[in-house]
């Protein structure tokens, strides 16, 4: 298969084929019975574009308290399993590396976006993040190990996933737009993008 690179981003484009990503929209369905997606705020009580939930043994959460790792969903369930085909994804790409104890699901609608940012609430940088996405596309860019400098994009699809070690571990990142209409895969539009991390 094909492998891209933008600087030490790795992308492979449509790795997931079209039937695969039903049904792992199907299992991550069942994880937001569970644990449903909710709007997180920042630290300073903005709201954020994007929804969120997580599957695994930690998921990410921003409110007034900060950015962290918490073992449970905001209402106190359990955080599901990380669905068997995402790990085998995983496995398959960095099989080196340590097994991922949070899948991060992430929603957006046509109007979502995120920041660039770097991902840094995890305690071992030596391990991989794998991003995959689905349903619409949505222009990914890519920065430096610091805020500012050149940046480049690059149109993230369906399918597409994303490994990000190495230097590209440590550098911002971010989606500017979400391109509507662009995906058949989730009946009312919208993208997921699932980020399995290692956390501790
Ligand atoms: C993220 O950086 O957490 C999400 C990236 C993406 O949505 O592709
Ligand atoms: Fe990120």
């Amino acid at each position: 298969m094909t492998v891209l690179r933008i600087r030490d981003f790795e992308i492979h484009p449509a790795y997931i084929p079209a039937s695969e990503q039903k049904d792992l929209v199907e299992r991550l369905r069942a994880c937001l019975a569970v644990a449903p997606l909710v709007q997180p705020t920042t630290p300073r009580g903005k709201a954020m574009s994007v929804r969120m939930s997580a599957a695994g043994d930690y998921g990410w959460v921003s409110d007034a308290k900060g950015y962290r790792y918490e073992p449970r969903h905001p209402s106190g369930v359990d955080w599901p399993p990380i669905p068997d085909a995402l790990l085998k994804i995983w496995r398959d790409l960095v099989p080196d590396a340590r097994l991922p104890e949070c899948c991060l699901i992430n929603w957006y609608d046509g109007a979502a976006r995120m920041g660039l940012h770097q991902d840094k609430d995890e305690a071992d940088f030596s391990q991989p993040v794998v991003s995959i996405s689905l349903g619409d596309e949505a222009l990914f860019r890519v920065g430096n190990a610091t805020r500012g400098g050149k940046t480049e994009s690059i149109w993230l699809r369906s399918g597409d996933v994303v490994v990000m070690q190495g230097a590209a571990r440590r550098a911002y990142h971010g989606i500017d737009r979400v391109r509507p209409d662009s995906s058949t895969l989730l009946p009312n539009g919208g993208r997921i993008n699932l980020t399995l991390r290692v956390v501790t």
